[in-house]
């Protein structure tokens, strides 16, 4: 299998780091990795088969907002500031007390065991390897044991989703607190699955040799024979109310994130409920194709939470200018779901390390040309709305 990326690293002429202006060393951020997400997407389907790819790759309905949510931070543009003295760039950051290397975190996404054998351990060593955050799905192919066993000491929140036999989800939380997880962050889009009919007519499911070692209930057996997402949905409980983020909170000392708010009420009612995190996120467009695009209402969510908790984004971010643009409009960090499983799937752990360092690197620079040496810099002054696109509406 190749690994990626197929270009490695170049290092300046000089020797020195043009960003950091400090000598090059090894293991330091290189001056360019050429990597390329198209050609990452094609290696990964090649290497996948189209079982895993359909699964990966769909969204819900008509799947018009897997589309939207990249073309929406195409919205944004940054609005660089120059003389601004920059000579080195910290991308350190944390994470409700989680120390991370870069803004940039790793989503939950389900069965990575589709896309390499080493599933979940791959993507948590790559993580590992570069400091980065990985958040671990509850419906992983690897046990959250072995995550943390994978990666010992490396950052790492567990996502939830609360069962109707909550027996579980309490023992999900207890474990994960036990094994050094810094947060839980609960899943509240998923009432029921959205209509993936990319995975009803794939005939995505659940392969014999794989398991779900932290759902571990009766929709496992189940999965194997197909329709995965709405079979294991039914496990879930579909009623939720803001008490049941109290409810969680109450479970562990963990903070609890919540993920998949989409509306700045429903933010405020989140955090009143006790949630210290929320994530403005639309489940990758695959639940409600007919919802905004993140980079729509991430502004709005901002503004209505202020300080009272933290914000993060995901659904769709691509490149590095798509995050400057998040943590412009407030975000404190982004999630990436489906670049890392590309990258899982090429390149195991080597292929995830590889597509972090690829942000770190343009991030970098994307921080250099706009004049910020650290995210705390990174402010609303350096992202305007494009010529015509309506500010209110978000319609051109
Ligand atoms: C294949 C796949 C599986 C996912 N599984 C989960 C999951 O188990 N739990 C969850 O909260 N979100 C899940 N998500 C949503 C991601 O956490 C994230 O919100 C989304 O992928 C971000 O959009 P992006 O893929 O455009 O980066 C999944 C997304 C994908 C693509």
């Amino acid at each position: 299998m190749r690994l990626v990326p197929a270009h490695p690293a170049r290092t300046d002429a000089t020797g020195h780091n043009p960003v950091t202006g400090q000598p090059h060393v090894a293991g330091d951020t290189p001056l360019a990795i050429d990597l390329s997400l198209e050609d990452l997407e094609r290696e990964a389907r090649h290497v996948i088969g189209e079982m895993a790819w359909a699964y990966y790759s769909g969204g819900a309905d008509d799947e018009r907002l897997l589309a939207g949510n990249v073309d929406a931070w195409a919205h944004w543009q940054l609005h660089p500031r120059v003389l601004a003295g920059v000579s080195e760039v910290d991308l350190s950051a944390t994470l409700l007390g989680t120390t991370v290397t870069s803004p940039v975190v790793i989503a939950p996404t389900a069965i990575q065991g589709l896309a390499h054998p080493e599933g979940e351990t791959a993507t948590a060593r790559g993580a590992a390897s570069v400091g980065a955050l990985m958040v671990l799905s509850s419906l992983a192919t690897s046990s959250l044991e072995e995550v943390a066993a994978a990666a010992p000491g490396a950052p790492r929140w567990m996502q939830v989703y609360i069962l109707r036999d909550r027996a579980r989800t309490v023992e999900l939380a207890q474990r994960a607190a036990a094994h050094a997880y810094g947060a839980l962050v609960l899943t509240v889009d998923a009432p029921v699955s959205g209509l993936r009919l990319r995975e009803l007519r794939g005939g995505v499911h659940l392969p014999h040799d794989l398991a779900l070692p932290n759902l571990a209930g009766a929709s496992t057996q189940r999965a194997h024979e197909g329709g995965f997402m709405a079979v294991v949905t039914g496990e879930f409980e579909p009623a939720l109310t803001p008490d049941d983020i109290g409810w969680l909170a109450g479970l562990t000392d963990l903070p609890v994130v919540a993920k998949g708010v989409q509306r700045a009420d429903d933010a405020l009612r989140c955090i009143e409920a006790g949630a210290a995190a929320i994530v403005v996120s639309n489940h990758g467009a695959r639940q409600l194709a007919d919802a905004p695009a993140t980079a729509d209402i991430l502004g709005e969510i901002v503004d209505a939470v202020g300080d009272r908790a933290e914000v993060y984004v995901d659904g769709g971010i691509r490149r590095a200018p798509d995050v400057v643009k998040a943590l412009a409009l407030g975000a404190r960090a982004v999630l990436i779901g489906r670049p890392s499983l590309w990258a899982v799937a090429a390149g195991g752990s080597d292929g995830v390390a590889s597509l972090l360092r690829w942000y770190t690197s343009e991030l970098r620079r994307t921080m250099a040309l706009c004049g910020a040496d650290s995210l705390p810099a990174i402010d609303r002054s350096l992202v305007r709305r494009a010529a015509g696109w309506d500010l209110d509406s978000g319609r051109p």
